[in-house]
């Protein structure tokens, strides 16, 4: 009896969202993930956040230079490349002997195509291998009847050392159609469906079966403006990472890499500034373990200007179960 009181304890104290100021680091009890709020450009956050860890994958999705500064959009070019590279030092200094980066970012069309080339070319200074450049193509995307829709999110890859990549999470779900591409293979001639293994296509470097998020989709996260896809994460993770491992991510706004980190076993340890967002963060991981869902679907969660949240925190929770009641 009394045990079962001290569980139910436990598990009403797990499933409390914790506040969040500047300097406060949740460590979940759980899984083992860290969500600070904290500073990625600082170097003495970063380090506090990864203590003696190092990761084998980071994740990162800066903002990109078009609404990075609330009062002006963007901050002229040289400033925001300065600012990139401070996190970007520190990223790569917790990054363990062999590992992954993965880098969202994106051109500007409207803004002669900054900041993505000028990112590329700083870091070529990097004591990284530049391994691939993959685009994310959108479902829906912004432009007139005088320009190309813009309709592409670019991922940039990077590796240190030599680390793990498992081409078996490079697959879509879309069967292989296509057939020629004759090649003599020990004498005889073979047709590609003979020589592939899996007969469905390869993403490549270019991601177009990846349904952006909207807010019909259960893991939408209402008001998070810079939401990336759970999919795309989890394509990243299982291609370059194995269960258990730690992944980075010091950005996480809305919290995908947490929620792709928590449903396939790794350890996430992720930042954001905004206490909001860090928030947000928390209560979307407890949300996933009490109800299964990835995000709130269509319920408004945030403000227009983004600081507030709308909703009372047991509604973030989502509703008791019957885990709460044992
Ligand atoms: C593009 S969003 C990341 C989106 C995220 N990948 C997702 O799927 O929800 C960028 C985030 O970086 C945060 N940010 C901006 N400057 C930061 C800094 N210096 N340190 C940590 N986070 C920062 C912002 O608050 C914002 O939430």
């Amino acid at each position: 009896m009394v045990q079962t009181k001290i569980q139910k304890i436990e598990r009403t104290v797990k499933l409390k969202i914790p506040v969040f100021e500047y300097g406060v680091i949740w460590e979940d009890p759980v899984s083992g993930h860290k969500v600070g709020c904290l500073d990625a450009t600082k170097r003495e956050d970063v380090l506090k956040l990864m203590g003696k860890e190092k990761s084998v994958l980071a994740i990162q999705d800066p903002p990109y230079n078009v609404e990075i500064n609330d009062e002006f959009g963007s901050w002229p070019l040289e400033r925001y490349i300065e600012w990139s590279e401070r996190w970007i030092d520190n990223c790569i200094e917790v990054l363990d002997k062999n590992a992954s980066l993965y880098i969202w970012l994106g051109a500007d069309i409207r803004n002669n195509f900054q900041p993505l080339p000028d990112f590329m070319i700083m870091m070529r200074k990097k004591p990284l291998e530049a391994k691939n450049f993959i685009t994310l193509r959108k479902q829906r995307g912004y432009g007139t009847q005088k320009n190309w829709m813009a309709v592409r999110q670019e991922l940039l890859y990077y590796t240190k050392g030599n680390p793990v990549f498992n081409v078996e999470a490079e697959y879509t779900d879309i069967p292989k159609k296509t057939r020629g591409y004759y090649k003599e293979v020990n004498g005889k001639i073979t047709e590609n469906f003979e020589r592939s293994k899996s007969s469905t296509i390869r993403a490549g470097n270019v991601w177009f079966d990846i349904q952006q998020v909207f807010y019909l989709l259960e893991e939408n996260v209402e008001g998070c403006f810079a939401q990336k896809p759970l999919k795309a994460i989890e394509r990243i993770m299982v291609a370059s990472s194995k269960k258990g491992d730690l992944v980075a991510d010091f950005f996480s706004h809305s919290g995908t890499t947490l929620i792709a980190a928590e449903k396939l076993k790794r350890r996430c340890f992720t930042i954001d500034i905004s206490p909001t967002y860090c928030k947000i963060t928390v209560a979307r991981l407890l949300h996933y373990r009490r109800t299964g869902k990835t995000g709130w679907g269509r319920l408004k969660i945030l403000n227009n200007d983004k600081n507030k949240i709308l909703v009372d925190d047991e509604t973030l929770l989502g509703g008791r179960t019957l885990f709460d009641l044992t």
